[in-house]
């Protein structure tokens, strides 16, 4: 079942075309990758997606509904779920009360509601110490907590931006494994957006890959990665077999 399309989604900041006429779907249970160089328009489309920005152009349908103009906070209650790339814990909160923020804001609920699931999304997701402040935890930690956070929204469809950055090989192994089971179980449609192309060949059943804006190839990674365009447009950049 298709979960999110968009058609000739773009989005023009003065001169500048940061997404270009970009035309998507995402399936139920499917982990997209979405990469490109810096600059490529990767987060400004995760914004539009979710109603941070609003498009230029083209229009964002979820389970076949016109959302292209719905604020955030009513896409984050039908089940569209964000991290960000610039992390923001709330510092002078704990560990729980920062998961407690997702189902607070996007669900509606109470505080004793938000605080069982919270609880119950960091033992799933291997937190302990909840009562900790977000300054004593290890970026993996943050990692996680920013995941448990866009999960307490129930979302249908979830987006992860460069949520592996900063961490160590082991780390990433451990985080990777866990959006893989959290996407599993709940037939989330997941697009991650990284840089290390290891993370996007071991979790993604497709990429598309965005170059200027533009969409410039999708496929299964493997298959991607030889795209001749694909190969050029990382030149000079990140190469795709790092
Ligand atoms: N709010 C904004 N105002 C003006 N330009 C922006 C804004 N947000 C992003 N851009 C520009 O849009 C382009 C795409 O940025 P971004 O979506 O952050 O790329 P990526 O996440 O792929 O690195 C860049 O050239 C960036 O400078
Ligand atoms: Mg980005």
């Amino acid at each position: 079942m298709t979960k999110l399309r968009t058609e000739g989604l773009t989005k023009r900041f003065m001169g500048l075309v940061a997404v270009n006429d970009v035309s998507f779907s995402m399936e139920e249970g499917e982990i997209l990758g979405i990469i490109g160089p810096n600059g490529a328009g990767k987060t400004t489309f995760i914004n539009l997606v979710s109603g941070i920005a609003m498009p230029s152009a083209g229009r964002i349908e979820y389970k076949g509904r016109d959302i292209t103009y719905a604020p955030a906070h009513e896409r984050a209650r039908m089940g569209i779920a964000r991290t960000y790339q610039l992390i923001h814990p709330l510092e002078n909160l704990t560990l729980l009360e920062n998961v407690m923020v997702g189902s607070i804001f996007a669900r509606g609920n109470g505080l004793k509601e938000a605080r069982r699931k919270a609880e119950a999304l960091c033992l799933e997701l291997g937190l302990a110490d909840l009562e900790r402040e977000t300054t004593r935890l290890t970026i993996l930690e943050i990692k996680k907590m920013e995941i448990a956070r866009a999960l307490a929204n129930e979302p249908e469809v979830l987006f992860l931006d460069e949520v592996m950055a900063g961490l160590n090989a082991d780390e990433t192994k451990d985080l990777i494994a866990t959006v893989r089971r959290v996407a599993k179980e709940r037939r989330l449609a997941v697009g991650v957006v990284e840089h290390v192309m290891g993370v996007i060949r071991e979790l993604t059943h497709r990429v598309i890959v965005l170059e200027a804006g533009e969409l410039i190839a999708s496929g299964p990674y493997e298959e991607v990665s030889k795209n001749p365009r694909v190969v050029e447009a990382y030149l000079g950049g990140a190469a795709v077999h790092a």
